[in-house]
C-alpha cells in the first residue's frame, strides 16, 4: 500500500482499500519498525478503522516492537495493543541465535484452532498447556531456552538499555557518516535504522550516477573489512542501510567505521 513521506500508511489510504475488499476475509498487515527507516504506522488511528471493517490486524514488528521496552521510544507503538496479533523475534535486537521469532495472538480461541492437532496415539492432559495447541510444529528443540535467558540476564531495565544505546549509535553513525564530503544523510534514524547516500562528483552527476557511485562505496567498506552496512533502494535510489542491534557496538567500533567509511570515500 502506498505510505507517506514518513514512511507510514494514511487512514485515508486504508479507509479506500477497506472499501475495495470489504466483502472479503481481509487482514490489514501494519508496520512496527520498517527495514529501510524503522517507520512506525500510526496504529492507534488504523486500527479502530481496520475492526470497523472487520479486519483481522497484524503488526510486524520483527525489531520495531522492542521499542516498547524503552521509555523514550514507546511512544512509537501508541494504540499496537488493539491488534489481534503481532510478531516479534528475538534473533535481531534481543541478539539471541536465529530461529527465536514469536507470535502473540490476542484471541486465544482462534490461535489454538489454527495450531492445534488431535490423533490417536497422542496423549494429552487438558491441566497443562500443550505446545503442540499453539505452535506449528509437533516436536522442536527447546527454543525458548535462548530467550529465557537473555531477558532474565538483562532485565526490563537491561533491555532499555540495549534499545537506547543502540538507537544512540545509529544515529552517531548516520549523522556523522552523512557530514562527510561526497555523501549525503538520507533518513535520519527515529530508532536504530538510518540512511545516507554516495554522491558522484561530477557537476552533471544523474540520480544513476549517484545509485552507482553508492553501491560501489559500500563495496569499498566491506572490503576494508572492518564494518558491514547492506544496501538497499528507498524511494528508487540506491541508498546504504545504517542498522544498529549488536549490544556488544560500543563508541570505538563507531569510531571504526565512520573512518572506514570516509577511508572508501577516498578510495
Ligand atoms: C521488518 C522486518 N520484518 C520481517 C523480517 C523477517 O524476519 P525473520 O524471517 O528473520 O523473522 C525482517 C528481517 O529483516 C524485518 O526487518
Amino acid at each position: 500500500m502506498p505510505v507517506n513521506g514518513q514512511g507510514r500508511l494514511e487512514l485515508r489510504e486504508l479507509s479506500k482499500a477497506l472499501q475495495e475488499y470489504v466483502s472479503s476475509p481481509t487482514v490489514v498487515l501494519l508496520q512496527a519498525g520498517d527495514l529501510n527507516i524503522g517507520a512506525f504506522d500510526p496504529f492507534d488511528e488504523l486500527i479502530p478503522i481496520a475492526h470497523e471493517y472487520g479486519a483481522w490486524v497484524h503488526i510486524d514488528g520483527a525489531f520495531g516492537l522492542w521499542s516498547a521496552a524503552s521509555p523514550k521510544y514507546q511512544h512509537l507503538l501508541k494504540g499496537v495493543e488493539q491488534a489481534n496479533s503481532w510478531a516479534t523475534d528475538g534473533h535481531k535486537w534481543l541478539n539471541v541465535p536465529y530461529d527465536c521469532g514469536y507470535a502473540f495472538v490476542a484471541d486465544s480461541k482462534a490461535h489454538r484452532a489454527s495450531m492445534s492437532h488431535r490423533a490417536s496415539y497422542l496423549i494429552h492432559d487438558d491441566d497443562a498447556r500443550d505446545q503442540i495447541d499453539w505452535n506449528p510444529e509437533w516436536s522442536r528443540r527447546g527454543r525458548g531456552v535462548a530467550t529465557y535467558a537473555a531477558i532474565r540476564q538483562l532485565g526490563k531495565q537491561g533491555v532499555a538499555d540495549l534499545i537506547e544505546r543502540t538507537c544512540q549509535y545509529a544515529h552517531t553513525l548516520v549523522t556523522r557518516i552523512g557530514a562527510l564530503p561526497g555523501a549525503q544523510l538520507v533518513w535520519e534514524p527515529q530508532i536504530n535504522q538510518g540512511l545516507v547516500r554516495f554522491l558522484n562528483a561530477k557537476p552533471d552527476a544523474t540520480d544513476a550516477d549517484h545509485d552507482r557511485r553508492t553501491d560501489s562505496v559500500i563495496a569499498n567498506i566491506l572490503e576494508s573489512g572492518e564494518a558491514f552496512f547492506g544496501g538497499t533502494t528507498w524511494q528508487g535510489k540506491r541508498c546504504m542501510r545504517v542498522s544498529v542491534c549488536n549490544w556488544q557496538t560500543n563508541n570505538v567500533d563507531v569510531e571504526r567505521a565512520v573512518n572506514a567509511v570516509q577511508l572508501a570515500l577516498a578510495s
